[in-house]
Order: C-alpha cells, then sequence, then structure tokens
C-alpha cells in the first residue's frame, strides 16, 4: 500500500533492452538519464490521497491552468539509491527526506505526502528499477521526488489537487571536474532567502530564484554563488544549493563550523550527516553564525584551512578562491583538504555499504 489504505498499484511498463541501459549508464552524466519506471500518487482536497501507481517513465499530462506553473505550489527532494557489496541496494535516510518534505509542504500549504507512502513509493520505484543502480566508482541511483499542485484554476489559494512523483536517475559526478576545489562568488546584489520566507524548504521556486545569482558568479569567473544573510549582508548561508562547512585548525584536532540553522538555511540531510561523522572521527564541530570577515581573517592567518560545501547530489566539494567586491581570497592550495577528503571518504564508505552501518542509516531495498 501507498498510504492512507491506497493501493500501490503496479502497472506492465516496458523496459528499455539491456545493451540500450547499459550504454546510458556506463557515463550518466547528471540529471539526463531517467529510469524505466516512475511513482505518481493523486491528492484530492475532500478525499485524501486516492491513487498510487507504479507505472512507465512517461510525460504528466496537465492543464496548461495547472496551478503549480502559474504560482510554483512545488516542492522537491534529492537522495541517493547505493549499490552495496553484497548485491542489494541501499537508500541513505529517506525517512529525513519524507520529513522534510512534509515540514516542506505544510509551509506551502500543501498537504503532506505520509512518511509511509513516500517510503513506499521510493521502495517501489528501486525495487523495479533495481537494474538501474549503477555500480561504477561513485555512481549511484538519484531520486526525485517532488509535489506541485495541479489542480486548473488561476486564483490565488492553495489548490484542491496534487501530484506526488518520482523518478529516478542515474548518476556520475554532479560536477564536471569531480572534487576539484570550485570558485565562488559572494553574491551583494541578491539574497536566496530572508526570515519568515521559504529559505528552510525545499520549493521550487528557491531555485529560480537563484538563478540569475548563479550567472552573476559564471560571468564573474567564478564556479558557484555564495549566499550571504539577508538582514545584514554579513553572514554566509549557503554555496548554490549547498551547505558549507569550514575547518578551523588542521589534522585530527580540527574543528569544523557550519552555519547554524536560523530558518534561512535548507537543512540538509548530507550536512547532518556530516556533522555525526565528523564528531565520530574526533573533530568538535559547531553551528553558528559564520562571517565573511571571519572566513576572510581566518584564511590570512592560517587559522582556516579548508572550506567546503556539500550536497546529497556533489557530496563534498571543496571551495577554494573566494570572489568578493570587498576583496578575493583564496582558501588552501588549490587542491582538495586532507579533512574534506576524509570526511568524503568516511561518509561514501558508509552510503556505498563499504563500512558497518552503526547508525542505521542504510535502507535496505
Ligand atoms: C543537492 O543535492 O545538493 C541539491 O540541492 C540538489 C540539487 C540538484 C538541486
Amino acid at each position: 500500500t501507498f498510504a492512507e489504505g491506497v493501493p500501490l498499484v503496479v502497472e506492465q511498463a516496458t523496459r528499455r533492452p539491456v545493451a540500450e541501459r547499459e550504454q546510458l549508464l556506463a557515463d550518466p552524466g547528471f540529471g539526463k538519464v531517467f529510469t524505466d519506471h516512475m511513482v505518481v500518487a493523486r491528492y484530492v482536497a475532500g478525499r485524501g490521497w486516492t491513487e498510487a501507481t507504479l507505472t512507465g517513465y512517461a510525460p504528466l499530462q496537465l492543464d496548461p491552468s495547472t496551478a503549480a506553473l502559474h504560482y510554483a505550489q512545488s516542492i522537491f527532494e534529492g537522495l541517493k539509491a547505493y549499490a552495496q557489496p553484497d548485491g542489494s541496494v541501499a537508500v541513505f535516510r529517506p525517512e529525513q527526506n519524507a520529513a522534510r518534505m512534509a515540514r516542506g509542504a505544510v509551509r506551502m500549504a500543501m498537504p503532506p505526502v505520509p512518511a509511509e507512502g513516500f517510503l513506499a513509493a521510493v521502495d517501489a520505484l528501486v525495487d523495479a528499477d533495481r537494474d538501474w543502480v549503477p555500480t561504477g566508482p561513485d555512481q549511484t541511483l538519484y531520486l526525485r521526488p517532488y509535489q506541485l499542485a495541479v489542480e486548473p484554476f488561476l486564483g490565488v489559494r492553495p489548490a484542491s489537487e496534487y501530484l506526488f512523483v518520482v523518478i529516478a536517475s542515474p548518476a556520475g559526478a554532479y560536477f564536471p571536474r569531480g572534487v576539484q576545489p570550485v570558485s565562488v562568488y559572494l553574491s551583494e546584489d541578491y539574497i536566496r532567502a530572508a526570515p519568515g520566507g521559504t529559505g528552510d524548504v525545499k520549493c521550487a521556486g528557491n531555485y529560480a530564484a537563484s538563478l540569475l545569482a548563479q550567472e552573476q558568479a559564471i560571468a564573474a569567473g567564478c564556479d558557484q554563488v555564495v549566499w550571504l544573510d539577508a538582514t545584514e549582508k554579513k553572514y554566509v548561508e549557503e554555496m548554490g544549493g549547498m551547505n558549507l562547512f569550514f575547518v578551523l585548525g588542521a589534522g585530527a584536532d580540527a574543528e569544523l563550523v557550519t552555519p547554524e540553522l536560523t530558518g534561512t538555511l535548507l537543512p540538509g540531510i548530507t550536512r547532518e550527516s556530516l556533522i555525526t561523522v565528523a564528531q565520530e572521527l574526533g573533530h568538535r564541530v559547531t553551528e553558528r553564525r559564520f562571517s565573511v570577515e571571519e572566513w576572510r581573517a581566518g584564511v590570512a592567518d592560517g587559522s582556516i584551512t579548508e572550506t567546503f560545501a556539500c550536497g546529497t547530489a556533489a557530496v563534498i566539494t571543496p571551495v577554494g578562491h573566494v570572489k568578493a567586491r570587498t576583496g578575493d581570497f583564496t582558501v588552501g592550495d588549490g587542491t582538495p583538504g586532507a579533512v574534506t577528503m576524509a570526511l568524503r571518504e568516511r561518509l561514501l564508505d558508509i552510503q556505498h555499504g563499504r563500512v558497518a552501518d552503526e547508525h542505521g542509516w542504510q535502507h535496505t531495498v
């Protein structure tokens, strides 16, 4: 069953030939290749979740007046399934994504997808498309659950009909250059999130609103935009769609600082997992506000040795050069830092099942 007693109906879908699949899996890139199936569930006000189907991957039919297309009442999630050494497949902490999406639904005045329905949909899709979980180094099956308002209506109010959809996409590295440090541009013209806004949920509009600042970063010769707080433009919040960590000191005694969740940051599941993993590796981890000036001064006096961004899609990405109107600076020597790489390896070892899952983070399908 999906949830609320609604069955998860399994429809026959065409599977692409093995040779075609293997060719697509050889070098999938990110977000371009999709599997043979998807899950679609429907919600109707007054009736609740009315149907859920595992079906063939195909275009959705949407009325041109579909509410989400006009007013962006829409949220999404990202999580990954990993091929395990014993041949099974494990999804990393899917219950965390279910909970975050339910919180996001409340913020966007949408009916939350019950956690059991979210997990049932993910399990059914991964199981049906098990052969699409790639086994190459650092390859995964990226899962994209999302929920959107589909009522055909142009009035501005919460819609009365929604779809919950899950699609799956075999993925290699998110950034084409892999784990090479990225250069970043501190955005002073645009903000990502303001207090009371939607910065702490994964709503589609947050990402649309980030694109121009990201283009500005690229025009300035940088790879990614770094967001500052909206009120004082003094504190570092996020990089693009990823959370940030700063490494103070070096080696096993290094302390990690990550911006605290003030309500304008996205509570990343990779962020949360890395706090745990870093503590287990003996690091002190502090969540607090962290200013651009502290970053700059720490890099100048050598007390800040590394900076990295983290997220599900790109895992961990070192940050190298920082471009700002108030002056540029460079973290590290242009190569990934030791603490950054140790954390990355440890997290990937857990996710790919190369070490014991002591936290119960792996959800075997
Ligand atoms: C992440 O996984 O870091 C993301 O924010 C997903 C991105 C592709 C939108």
